[in-house]
């Protein structure tokens, strides 16, 4: 079926979309190259079919997800590529969507941001069941990201994303609580998160942090925009994608990314768990977005007896020690130490809260992020040291 991807309002090109497995099968005629999706064109502007189709098929339910065979089954859909266009491709953390030709749909009447969505997908995602009549595909959660279980839901009229946490001890919400609490107390661009509690289950739950007007483009797709010379390290290349299309201050919020992620020791800082943000219309870059997704952190999944000792070295994306890339930060010096110094208390107070989080795992939690916290202290000593000697002129 031939459709107009749609750019917020914007015509960007006719797309034939393979109904059968949904893949970008031919590029038509293509009307404004500025508004295609970040990093799927090639040299010359024009949009590489291969390119575009990746990132369509990115724009739905991983496999990896937890729960998505089931949900498949229930919904007798064989994949979840298969959802994308039941929603007309469209999102809540971005403007693009497909309307199919000769229709006179417009997004205003469609859009997530501010019309009503169905909640059936999500439902089922979560364990429920079809309703008699079938469900309504007409939902944000056929194109959301990540493997976590998560719905998206509306909660005094906001739109607010709802994720699970992994088995055994379920950490990811509380984690990212503790990343919040964090952020806050340093100053740090963030999304916030609360912690819910549904039957015998806790959830993190937080806003939706883009409008009808903006959207989130992945820093995946941002260093796409740039051939990457070999001698360039990915870091190096990420700045230069920023400052090659316009995103201001990404060196000061990518240092305020990495002392958080070595604080929780967040493993999995992977490129589409951070991005920047842009005016769907203007084309304008807003900045680095807030830091969200920082649940796969304090040793989630490692048994009590490791926190701390194991696994507090895997970082991702730029290297792959926290020791080592904390190492990359043009400055520390935005960390107030002091904001930080009751940090075992909050941590404390957090996950007291969990479910399945007992007594011992708690207090090898509060002891290890204090740990944490002297050990970027020490790395603030070291880095002044060394950001001293840059400025000292070397002599023979
Ligand atoms: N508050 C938000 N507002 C808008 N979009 C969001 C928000 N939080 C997350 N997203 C989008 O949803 C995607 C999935 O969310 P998130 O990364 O939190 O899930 P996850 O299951 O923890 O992911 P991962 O597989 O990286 O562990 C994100 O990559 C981002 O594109
Ligand atoms: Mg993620």
């Amino acid at each position: 079926m031939i459709y107009t991807l749609m750019h917020k309002n914007t015509a960007v090109a006719d797309i034939e979309i393979d109904d059968a497995i949904s893949v970008v099968a031919r590029i038509h005629d293509v009307y404004d190259i500025r508004h295609l999706p970040v990093g799927v064109a090639v040299g010359d502007g024009a949009p590489d079919r291969k390119l575009l189709n990746d990132w369509w098929v990115g724009r739905s339910i991983p496999a990896s997800r937890q729960g998505i065979q089931d949900a498949l089954e229930a919904l007798e859909i064989s994949s979840p590529q298969l959802l994308i266009d039941k929603c007309l491709g469209l999102s809540l953390s971005d403007q693009y969507w497909v309307r199919p030709v000769k229709s006179n749909i417009v997004w205003d009447d469609i859009n997530f941001f501010t019309n009503a969505f169905s909640g059936d997908v999500g439902n089922i995602l979560f364990g429920g069941t079809v309703r008699a009549g079938g469900a309504d595909l007409m939902s944000p959660d056929n194109t959301s990201d990540g493997w976590l279980r998560k719905k998206w839901i509306i909660a005094d009229g906001k739109r607010c994303l709802m994720k699970g946490g992994s088995n055994p001890f379920r950490q990811e919400p509380l984690n990212e609580v503790l990343a919040t609490a964090i952020m806050s107390r340093l100053g740090i661009p963030h999304v916030p998160y609360t912690v819910i509690f549904d039957g015998r289950e806790n959830f993190s739950v937080c806003e939706n942090f883009l409008t009808p007007q903006t959207e989130l483009v992945s820093a995946w797709y941002i260093m796409r925009t740039l051939k990457r010379p070999n001698s360039t390290s990915s870091y190096q290349h990420f700045l230069a994608c920023c400052d090659a299309i316009g995103i201001s201050r990404a060196e000061d919020a990518m240092a305020q990314m990495l002392a958080l992620d070595f604080l929780i020791v967040n493993e999995d800082r992977h490129l589409n768990n951070f991005g920047a943000v842009r005016n769907a219309k203007t084309l304008e870059w807003l900045g680095i977005a807030p830091i969200y997704d920082s649940g796969t952190s304090m040793w989630h999944d490692l048994p009590t007896n490791e926190i701390g000792i194991k696994g507090t070295d895997k970082s991702k994306p730029f290297r792959s020690t926290h020791k080592e890339q904390i190492k990359l930060a043009n400055s520390l010096e935005f960390v107030d130490f002091s904001k930080l110094s009751d940090i075992e208390e909050v941590a404390n107070d957090i996950y007291k809260k969990a479910l399945f989080i007992e007594q011992e795992r708690r207090e090898r939690l509060c002891l290890a992020v204090s740990r944490r916290v002297q050990l970027l202290e020490q790395e603030c000593v070291s880095h002044r040291r060394v950001s001293h000697r840059d400025m000292v002129p070397q002599t023979e």
